[in-house]
């Protein structure tokens, strides 16, 4: 053939499309209801921007952009990853006026120049939320995680971890004392480093521990971590509050990301069936990067997920995958004004989208209580068949009203039933 796509940029066609469409949907349906709002930029970004955010020593900045010079000779960069054009975007635009705060997600393509393989690619997507100049630090990384694990949990993800690392004195003002400790150990053991570390030695140590070189992998475990660079009482909070949400993370001390403006937290996911590219998901804390970019001191914290490695995780795991994204919506509907009655429907919708199975709930149907009547035409009208009633008479009795709006019938259902009556209606196709 005369022309082919480029290595590392695939098409993706029509007979898998749905599994893709489904992926999205379920992401603006969980986000949404999350507090988060879409945001799209263009693809292609001043150069200068991704060199300042993500770091000269990093190996995208490296080695991995895809960068070219326009017809008016400016540097133009094929984004990389979205962190720095959202941080653009929201400072360009004025978002932070008065002091509010942004919560926002998106689904997009990015670039980077990596050698293609499985899980590897050149042009690749990320699904991704940036909490931005939300104050109260350890609230808005506590959302960012559980955020991450309940989406991935709600897909099905097998065997997910969250590892998680402190940057914060790495990276905050005491960076110069242990970034100082960690040459002297380095130094010591010089004769065991390789030519790439032995740069970094002067550049930016950190990066030593992204070496994947086996022969320096013992060398790098025994680095003394907790005498070196104790864990900070803001990340010990933080473990606490996630540990009440009942999210699992397992804290890896030499998790550093390839990234340079991490401040403080650092996580990644990891899943099955991924093999050497285990990491599904990545992100951290960033309180530094508005202000390298002329946006005042805005705190921030964020993820990525990246889409070909996700789906390649729950097609290991299930390989009917697409078949079964296919799934039925249950709209909840609340029929109280009682704060008790509104968080009991919204912890429960949490608790079912966490259970692993396809259940999908529409948070169209969470904003406000209402009048029931209304919002069952509502969800008629968005071809939803079952809507879920609660109200302060259901609470009490802690019962469900299940309607089946297609065979126009219903059913109370015992709060303990819930879960296993909805996934019976997945499975069977059972009407109530
Ligand atoms: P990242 O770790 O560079 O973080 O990328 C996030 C995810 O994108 C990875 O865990 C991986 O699943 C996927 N990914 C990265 N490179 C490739 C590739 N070449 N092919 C396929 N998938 C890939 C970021 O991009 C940060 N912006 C995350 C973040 C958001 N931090 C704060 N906010």
């Amino acid at each position: 053939m005369k022309y082919q796509s480029f290595p590392g940029m695939e098409d993706i066609l029509p007979a898998s499309i749905q599994v893709w469409q489904q992926l999205e949907k379920r992401a603006c349906i969980f986000f949404e209801s999350e507090g988060f709002r879409e945001i799209r930029t263009p693809i292609v970004e001043p150069t200068e921007l991704f060199c300042r955010a993500i770091g000269e020593t990093s190996d995208i900045v490296g080695k991995e952009m895809y960068s070219f010079l326009d017809r008016g000779e400016r540097s133009m960069t094929m984004r990389p990853e979205m962190t720095a054009s959202v941080a653009r975007s929201i400072i360009q635009n004025n978002l932070l006026r008065n002091g509010a705060s942004a919560s926002v997600y998106y689904i997009a393509p990015m670039f980077r120049a990596e050698r293609p393989q499985a899980g590897r690619k050149r042009q690749f997507h990320q699904i991704g939320i940036e909490l931005v100049n939300h104050v109260e630090k350890s609230l808005a990384d506590e959302q960012a995680i559980t955020s991450l694990y309940f989406f991935l949990k709600s897909l099905g993800v097998p065997n997910l971890k969250i590892k998680l690392n402190d940057l914060s004195l790495i990276n905050g003002p005491e960076s110069e004392i242990v970034r100082g400790r960690m040459r002297d150990y380095f130094s010591a053991n010089r004769a065991n480093l390789d030519p790439d570390s032995l740069k970094r030695l002067d550049h930016n140590v950190l990066r030593i521990f992204d070496s994947k070189n086996p022969d320096m992998q013992s060398m790098i475990e025994q680095f003394p971590w907790d005498q070196a660079v104790p864990l900070s009482d803001e990340f010990k909070t933080l473990l606490d509050r996630l540990e009440k949400r009942r999210v699992q993370v397992e804290i890896q001390r030499r998790l550093v990301r390839g990234l340079d403006y991490y401040t403080g937290v650092v996580f990644e996911a990891a899943a099955g069936g991924l093999g050497a590219q285990d990491a599904l998901a990545g992100g951290g804390r960033y309180d530094r990067l508005y202000g390298e970019l002329g946006g005042g001191d805005v705190p921030c914290t964020g993820f990525s997920i990246g889409v070909e490695r996700l789906l390649m995780t729950l097609e290991s795991a299930t390989p009917q995958f697409s078949e079964k994204v296919a799934e039925e919506t249950f709209g909840f509907i609340c029929v109280s004004q009682q704060d008790e009655v509104v968080d009991y429907l919204k912890s429960t919708v949490r608790k079912l989208a966490a259970t692993g199975i396809l259940v999908s709930v529409d948070p169209l149907f969470l904003k406000r209580p209402v009048k029931p009547g209304k919002e069952i035409e509502r969800a008629l009208k968005a071809g939803l068949r079952y809507v879920i009633l609660l109200g302060d008479d259901e609470l009490n009795k802690k019962v469900w009203l299940v309607k089946d709006l297609r065979e126009k019938s219903q059913v109370e259902i015992a709060d303990r039933d819930l879960e296993r009556i909805l996934k019976e209606i997945l499975v069977k196709g059972k009407t109530v």
